[in-house]
């Protein structure tokens, strides 16, 4: 089976860190077809929009995409967002966004005093609509009364799917989830998030099931990360957990996320790195490829590439562990050196 994957890597150390991505994959022999796809800023900047019109039809067509990362400051970031990320997760209807975070042995974590033995969670991201639901606007623009709306919004349907999702997912981990909203703030949106957690619960009576605020939580993941294992929380929270999460997990650049549809075959989902295009350290070889790499590996278990993705996720694993390492993580390696390493220790098998 030939499966047709279009890679999309964006701007900044997006394509840096795809082409290590798609090098690794490429080792592991199986019979992929890659569409590449130029969109992003550059295309912005020639046909004033960041992908054709047609592009999610184009994408609808592929079994997967690996995407690098979309912004660059040449493109006010809403725009680029919109244009492509927010457009594709929205359109495609791709409502759950998963991001698993494990300090990998070898990769040094922030936390006095905690090891990769404390640090393995899975975050369930709503990713269709709360706070980045498009809902809003401006009135009275430049002037003193000047007014923005951004509105949250949350179905008992959206949230219903993700809540169920994040628990089956549970299922398979350590029976935990820990659900994150601010409904004690926040009156409507997040009392009804609440609600439904609970009524699906009863459907999951072997998974623990806890409510935190998440303000709480972001204090709970620097000082307890081992007592959490899967955690369920809305569009915007959940992007700002991640991060954090992230930076637990050795930095921005070793993590991982697969935008998905469960139950929904004939979608393609959506692998990319937690990070941003990193115009800071763009264009100097030096980006950690590792998120990707790990992202590349989510998408072939979707594939159904299950002994695939375990071979690649422990060729990532044993080099991260034995080296090279880039500078982020406490090496000095090139972006190129690390994909080579972990492409080499899937062709040894
Ligand atoms: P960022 O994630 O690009 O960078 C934050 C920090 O992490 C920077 O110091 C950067 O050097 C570092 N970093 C990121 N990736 C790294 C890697 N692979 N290896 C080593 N270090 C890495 O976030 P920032 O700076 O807020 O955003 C930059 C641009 O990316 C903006 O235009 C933003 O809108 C866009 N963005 C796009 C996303 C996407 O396409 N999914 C997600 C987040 C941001
Ligand atoms: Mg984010």
């Amino acid at each position: 089976m030939t499966y047709r994957v279009a890679l999309l890597p964006g701007d900044g150390v997006g394509p840096e860190v795809v082409a290590e991505a798609r090098k690794a994959v490429d080792a592991l022999g199986i019979s992929i077809d890659w569409t590449e796809l130029p969109w992003g800023s550059a295309y912005f900047h020639e046909h004033g929009r960041m992908m054709p019109e047609d592009g999610l039809d184009t994408l609808q067509s592929h079994d997967a995409v690996l995407l690098g990362a979309i912004g660059d400051p040449s493109v006010p970031d809403h725009v680029a967002l919109w244009g492509v990320t927010l457009a594709i997760r929205q359109r495609l209807d791709l409502w759950a966004n998963l991001r698993p975070c494990r300090l990998l042995p070898g990769i040094p974590g922030p936390l006095a005093g905690r090891g990769p033995g404390d640090v393995d969670m899975l975050f369930v991201r709503e990713n269709t609509e709360g706070e980045y639901a498009g809902a809003g606007g401006r009135a009275h623009q430049g002037f003193a009364g000047e007014v923005a709306l951004e509105t949250s919004v949350f179905t008992r349907a959206g949230v219903e799917r993700v809540v169920r999702h994040a628990f089956e997912v549970a299922r398979s981990r350590r029976a935990l989830l820990t659900s994150a909203t601010k409904s004690n703030a926040s009156r409507y949106g997040y009392v009804l998030w609440d609600e439904v957690v609970e009524e699906v619960a009863s459907d999951f009576p072997e998974i623990r099931v806890e409510r935190v605020l998440v303000d709480a939580l972001a204090a709970r993941l620097v000082r307890d990360p081992g007592s959490l294992d899967v955690v369920v929380a809305s569009n915007l929270f959940a992007d700002i957990l991640t991060d954090l999460a992230a930076a637990i997990q050795g930095g921005m650049g070793m993590a991982a996320s697969a935008n998905i549809a469960p139950g929904s075959a004939e979608k393609p989902g959506v692998f990319e790195p937690v990070h941003g295009s990193a115009p800071d350290i763009a264009g100097r070889g030096i980006a950690n490829p590792c998120g990707a790499i790990w992202s590349a590996s989510l998408m072939l278990d979707h594939l159904g590439e299950f002994e695939a993705a375990r071979m690649l996720m422990g060729a990532l694993e044993e080099t991260c562990h034995a080296g090279p390492r880039t500078q982020d993580v406490g090496g000095v390696a090139s972006t190129a050196e690390v994909g080579d390493a972990v492409a080499e220790r899937v062709a040894r098998g």
